[in-house]
């Protein structure tokens, strides 16, 4: 079989990327938010998904039921800054088609523009340097999700071994002193969950949150983002919520679990692969473990950010 167009990571004004999240950038930068709005962000591999289906649950599960059973989520709450490949056509390898079809690339800024909801939900795992000023100028609502780094990095190298528009992942012990060094689409972890946390000291619409609070206290996590938000859901409503996000019904969910996007290789690694706190335990080596905590220490300095690597 023919291996598949990978892309390559470039340095993009300090930043790791790849050409994927960078090729729409003037579209991306001069992008016009809404009051309304709200950006969901994360580091890769965060828990971004689940968030975003909770928060569109909590806002249109009522409003329009039919969204859960048709739309795809990422259509629902599409992806600032990707450029995606489109569909490709039936019995062609969707990873092979990047090339020949980027003429007629799908833009996340296209996909916001047909929202027709209010508010408008946006993902993005932009660092926070990168997103476009009308977000600030117009004060929206951020919720930020972050997950411990030995969970993360698990999760971002089974993701780049399944996902075309990512580099080729090579192999495990690289890939951990590659996420060490930054060297990651959207760069550094150490960056992005530090620099996010120092915006929430001065921008109080920014709700910082935890993979691991969220995995261990589900529904408090659910009323502390809804007092953010400014919703009051009903006990009924929120059982529901917590019902349709529960791993199991996502990875079923076809509209939820990124098995409609056909850059991703499921048979590789699933979207949702095990949607557990500590599963770094099966991938790092005891020195693995020594360095990278070492290496932790020195990067982290801030005693307030505080990340659990179980629970
Ligand atoms: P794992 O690879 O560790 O399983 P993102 O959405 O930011 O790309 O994050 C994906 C990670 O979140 C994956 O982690 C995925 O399984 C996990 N995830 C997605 N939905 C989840 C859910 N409902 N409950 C727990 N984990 C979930």
């Amino acid at each position: 079989m023919e291996l598949p167009t990978r892309p390559t990571l470039f340095d993009f004004h300090g930043v790791s990327m790849v050409k994927y999240f960078t090729d729409n950038w003037e579209n991306i930068q001069n992008f016009e938010a809404r009051p309304d709005d709200i950006l969901i962000n994360s580091y890769p591999k965060a828990g971004t998904t689940w968030v975003c289906y909770m928060l569109d649950l909590l806002y249109f599960s009522n409003m329009c039921p039919e969204r859960q059973t048709f739309v795809p989520l990422h259509e629902r709450v599409p992806f600032l800054e990707i450029s995606s490949p489109p569909r490709p056509k039936a019995n062609e390898n969707p990873i092979h088609s990047v090339k020949e079809n980027w003429n007629t690339v799908k833009k996340g800024t296209d996909l916001i523009d047909q929202l027709s909801t209010s508010p408008r939900l946006i993902k993005s795992h932009l660092p926070v340097q990168f997103v476009p000023k009308s977000f600030w100028e117009q004060r929206c609502r951020f919720v930020y999700v972050a997950r411990n780094p030995k969970d993360s990095v698990v999760s971002y190298y089974h993701f780049g071994r399944m996902n075309g528009i990512h580099p080729e992942v090579g192999d495990w012990s690289t890939f951990l002193q590659d996420f060490m060094e930054g060297k990651m689409v959207f760069g550094s972890w150490y960056e992005h969950v530090n620099s996010w946390w120092e915006k929430k000291q001065t921008y109080s619409n920014l709700h910082y949150m935890f993979y691991e609070d969220l995995s261990e206290n589900f529904g408090r996590e659910t009323d502390r983002l809804c007092s953010f938000l400014g919703l009051s859901p009903s006990a009924e409503e929120k059982e529901k919520v917590r019902a349709a996000v529960m791993f199991d019904n996502m990875k079923q969910d076809k509209m939820a679990n990124s098995s409609t996007i056909q850059i991703m290789n499921h048979e590789v690694s699933p979207f949702m692969r095990k949607g557990k706190v500590a599963d770094w335990k099966n991938h790092f080596t005891v020195s693995q473990n020594e360095h990278f905590d070492k290496d932790y220490k020195q990067k982290m300095k801030n005693p307030e950010l505080r990340f659990r690597t179980e629970i």
